[in-house]
């Protein structure tokens, strides 16, 4: 039976209390917490860097699942191991050599995970599926939170689903972007299994009642 992860990004929590969001949103039920890098480089937006992420690993009880918007992305990652993430993801065309950079973080003793944008085919997975622990559907452009869902997201999602199965190992399939109480259940159909939602939570007053209502859809 697949166990369903919701990992509510921070990107839409309140900046000025960040700690207390962190540890709200545990309360309430998340499985991780979505930390989503930009560096109005790769991405035209800036969040935060490492210090953050160490600053609030004291505040988490739960695996810190950093996704990397940055170009270039090795010094960064490296950072982000050392400041207390479980899981580091980063964008494949952003690094120039993607299989040195999950051996990397895998040096580490981290979790390496490859993310891919909407318009992205999977075809780097063919030469490094065997180095990746969780692999990242980008189901709206990366930047921003609170975009709509697209739809083509569904059709990767299955794909990536069925390469996961010819490994036969345990690789996490996340989803990033528009995932809502009222699209959930069509993205787990399609064979993700973990769950990023921004603003979806953290703009409803009641962080638990959303969590709780995601988790309805999945049983
Ligand atoms: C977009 C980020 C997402 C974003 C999701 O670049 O990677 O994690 O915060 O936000 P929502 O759930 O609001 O689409
Ligand atoms: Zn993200």
């Amino acid at each position: 039976m697949t166990t369903y992860r919701i990992a509510p990004s921070i990107l839409s929590a309140d900046f000025a209390r960040l700690g207390e969001e962190v540890r709200n949103v545990i309360a309430a039920g998340a499985d991780w917490i979505h930390f989503d890098v930009m560096d109005n480089h790769y991405v035209p937006n800036l969040t935060f860097g490492p210090m953050v992420c160490q600053a609030l690993r004291q505040h988490s009880s739960v695996p810190i699942d950093v996704h990397l918007m940055v170009q270039p992305v090795d010094a960064l990652a490296q950072a982000f191991c050392k400041a207390g993430a479980d899981l580091v993801s980063f964008h494949p065309d952003a690094s120039g050599h993607v299989d040195r950079t999950l051996q990397l973080i895998k040096a580490e003793g981290k979790q390496a995970g490859l993310v891919f944008n909407p318009a992205e085919p999977l075809d780097v997975l063919e030469w490094v599926i065997d180095r990746v622990d969780l692999i990242l559907i980008m189901s709206v452009n990366p930047g921003f939170g609170g975009q709509s869902f697209i739809d083509s997201a569904l059709r990767k999602i299955e794909k990536a689903r069925r390469l996961i199965e010819l490994t036969g190992r345990d690789i996490r399939l996340e989803v990033d972007g528009g995932i809502k109480v009222d699209n959930i259940r069509r993205v787990a159909d399609a064979g993700a299994d973990t769950f990023v939602a921004g603003s979806a939570i953290f703009n409803q007053p009641d962080y638990q009642s959303v969590i709780d209502a995601m988790r309805r859809e999945l049983a």
